[in-house]
């Protein structure tokens, strides 16, 4: 690694980088064609991209791919490989989805990634190396026609297609489209979004559990599957075409579906209701909302656990104005309201209650 690391010291290296996500409000909504309302971290996956032109380009071009989190590790691959359930699985899969959809011819490339965004904390480290290889791609190749949302497109393609998770396009969406300090509202059907600010009066904290993120276990794909079978019995494209009017008909549904596609058409709700409550500079209005999706996310789709739901609890009663759990569920981060200025006093409390847990 220490001798690849010196190759990269030529003014022929391009650096990108894009930043992890948390979600303020809007959770399992993507799937289902709805909305959400992520903001990017300040913690980003970078890369150092190198073309390697002592081998081919094209279908036989080579990627040499090395991770300051694995020093003693360089990977190579060819281009078209499959999958091999390694972290370069991400950067081979994004390629391959721009190669592909574009028609390009890829030369070799060697790569160095380092990367400040926590992993398994459910902030997306993930879809931010995958943004950040096509943005990499985008940039080495002076491919001006493809935009910030496309590059979410592509890297949500990968994520599905290649890596075979069947996530929605939020984290892809806020790592390559989001501006720091805003949150993106996002209609995940249409792909309209506005940025909204977040108040600066507030500390927007986000909190890693320190408990194991379990989305591999396919607890993720059951979700997927549930809305879908719930879409099936309601005639609906997706759970994003009903509305807080069509609540009646679901409490029809059996069981699982019904708490399912409750959860989620009151999510949309809540998504809608907080932007509202955001950009009103109505705070208390938002955390209400917020500790209603957790609620949400806790009865009717059963992805928070006992210790996530303990830390909410007890932000709220260390002073906090809001908390949830954010992202894929089964533990990860929380995301945390507080008042400028009580940080230090309420994480005395927090940590002491919470040890595994850790500000990021
Ligand atoms: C994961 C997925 C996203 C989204 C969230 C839950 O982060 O990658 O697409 O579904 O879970 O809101």
């Amino acid at each position: 690694m220490m001798n690849f690391q010196e190759q990269f010291k030529s003014d022929k290296c391009i650096q990108v980088s894009a930043p992890g996500r948390a979600n303020l409000i809007g959770e399992h909504t993507d799937y289902n064609n709805g909305f959400v309302f992520p903001f990017p971290l300040k913690h980003t996956v970078n890369l150092s991209i190198l073309q390697d032109d002592d081998n081919p380009v094209g279908k036989d071009a080579i990627l040499t791919l090395a991770s300051t989190m694995f020093p003693e590790e360089v990977t190579e691959r060819k281009i078209f490989e499959e999958k091999k359930n390694h972290w370069t699985d991400y950067i081979i899969g994004s390629i391959q989805v721009v190669a592909k959809k574009y028609d390009l011819q890829i030369p070799s490339l060697k790569i160095i990634v380092d990367s400040n965004v926590p992993t398994g904390a459910g902030v997306s480290s993930s879809a931010a190396l995958e943004v950040v290889t096509i943005r990499g791609i985008v940039k080495l190749l002076n491919l001006t026609d493809i935009s910030d949302v496309d590059i979410a497109i592509l890297a949500r393609q990968a994520e599905n297609e290649y890596v075979g998770m069947p996530c929605g396009i939020m984290d892809q969406f806020a790592s390559s489209v989001g501006k720091q300090n805003y949150g993106v509202f996002l209609d995940c059907k249409t792909l309209d979004y506005v940025n909204v600010h977040l108040n600066e009066d507030y500390e927007w904290l986000v909190m890693k559990s320190g408990i194991t993120h379990a989305l591999v276990d396919g607890e993720y794909a059951k979700r997927v599957a549930q809305c879908a079978s719930a879409c099936k019995m309601l005639n609906v494209e997706s759970l994003r075409d009903l509305t807080m009017k069509d609540l009646p008909r679901i409490e029809k549904l059996p069981e699982l579906e019904q708490k399912r596609a409750r959860h989620i058409v009151t999510e949309n709700y809540r998504v809608i209701s907080a932007v509202d409550a955001l950009k009103n500079d109505d705070i208390q209005a938002l955390s209400q909302l917020m500790l209603a999706s957790h609620e949400s996310q806790k009865v009717d789709y059963e992805i928070t656990i006992p210790e996530t739901d303990a830390m909410v609890k007890d932000a709220m009663k260390f002073g906090a104005l809001s908390a949830r759990q954010t992202g894929g569920g089964f533990g990860g981060s929380l995301i945390i309201i507080l008042k400028k200025g009580t940080r230090d006093k309420w994480w005395s409390q927090m940590s002491k209650a919470h040890p595994t847990a850790e500000l990021i």
